[in-house]
């Protein structure tokens, strides 16, 4: 049997991923960290742990920037996926200590201990984000594109990618950078868009759109994803090692037209869109290049865009008692440059 530890398994793409190795290799014990912040739940595994024990899947409650727990975890495994971050923009804008804390820090500390247990571990993947790009300065955005973080989280972010990156140079760690492109799909937080906008129409509130609705995003499905990570994770060391991914689908859509797409399947009033500032530091164009990932190994994304919203939609309607207890941490106070509050 084969140990896989997921550092952030509680949250929504970690536990995506929790849920894809669970059920696509039956040979595979998962060990998840996480510190259980308010964006990660124990009702996201794939196994109810707090009924029964099960022998493939363990949950160590416990913080990234831990080194001691960390070598405790990272000695006993064959690979390491680490997703564990605090991830929302808006939020990086309104606190940013803990984002430099858990994602550069907790990073330092998760690369330590596999540089600690390297003839152990196989592989380390490193979970970056598309965020590290900034705004695209190209039709489609490389992974030679220049960084440009626009935001802490985004700095962080590149912070953490960066530092990795320096591990496989100096140390020879058997890392891999993903640089995902925006998920979307089950059992993410309602701080983001299209949770945010899902659940504004079963409530009949309003959604607030930042500016106008014309920055764009490349969207692709968590599951699409999880299968690019693991892909990665089973590849031909030569092929990967050192190696920096984008995962998306080369197409973006503007947030104005994703609003109004699920106005429209969800036969919702379109009188709820409203609109707000501009947030501060807004990119306002993403799209992936993912001919890299293509031409090594084969990915491309399965679920069109049409198909991932209809499953989304389903989950948020099915799952309402999963989502009202989140309502509360929609909405996030800034202070912008000028001095101006409001909520984001
Ligand atoms: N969601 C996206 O669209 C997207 C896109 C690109 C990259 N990413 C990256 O993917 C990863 C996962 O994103 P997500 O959307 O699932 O995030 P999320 O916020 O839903 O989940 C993050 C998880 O990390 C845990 N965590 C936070 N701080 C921790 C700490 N100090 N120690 C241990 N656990 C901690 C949380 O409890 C939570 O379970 C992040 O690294 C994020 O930057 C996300």
């Amino acid at each position: 049997m084969k140990t896989i530890l997921i550092t952030g398994g509680a949250g929504f793409i970690g536990s995506g991923f929790a849920h894809y190795i669970y059920d696509k290799h039956p040979d595979y014990k998962i060990i998840v960290a996480d510190a259980l912040t308010y964006a990660g739940s124990v009702e996201n595994f794939p196994v109810p742990i707090w009924k029964e024990h099960n022998e493939r899947f363990e949950f160590w409650y416990g913080n990234v920037v831990n080194g001691e727990l960390m070598d405790t975890l990272v000695s006993q495994c064959d690979y390491v996926v680490h997703f564990a971050a605090e991830s929302h923009v808006t939020r990086s804008i309104y606190d940013n200590s803990q984002f430099f804390q858990t994602d550069v820090i907790g990073t330092q500390m998760v690369a330590n201990s596999v540089c600690k247990y390297k003839e152990r571990v196989r592989r380390f993947i490193h979970i970056s984000s598309s965020e590290v790009y900034g705004t695209a300065l190209t039709p489609e955005m490389s992974e030679d594109h220049p960084l440009n973080p626009m935001t802490p989280y985004a700095a962080a972010k590149a912070g953490a990618d960066r530092l990795v990156y320096s591990y496989c140079q100096t140390y020879a760690i058997p890392a891999v950078i993903v640089r995902p492109f925006n998920n979307y799909g089950p059992r993410q937080h309602l701080e983001k868009a299209i949770p945010r906008f899902v659940t504004s129409v079963v409530l009949g509130e309003e959604i607030r759109v930042h500016g106008d609705g014309g920055m764009s995003r490349d969207f692709v499905h968590v599951e699409d994803n999880c299968e690019a990570i693991d892909m990665i994770l089973h590849a031909p060391a030569d092929k990967v090692t050192g190696e920096v991914f984008n995962v998306g689908t080369g197409q973006h859509r503007t947030i104005i037209s994703i609003a109004e797409e699920i106005i429209t399947r969800m036969n919702g009033d379109k009188s709820i869109l409203t609109f707000a500032d501009e947030r501060p530091g807004q990119v306002s164009r993403h799209t992936a290049d993912i001919s890299k990932i293509g031409k090594l190994l084969g990915w491309k994304p399965k679920i069109g865009w049409q198909e991932g919203l209809e499953m989304t939609i389903k989950w948020y309607m099915e799952n309402e008692d999963w989502w009202r207890k989140r309502l509360w941490l929609r909405d996030i106070p800034i202070v912008r440059a000028d001095g101006k509050r409001e909520f984001h």
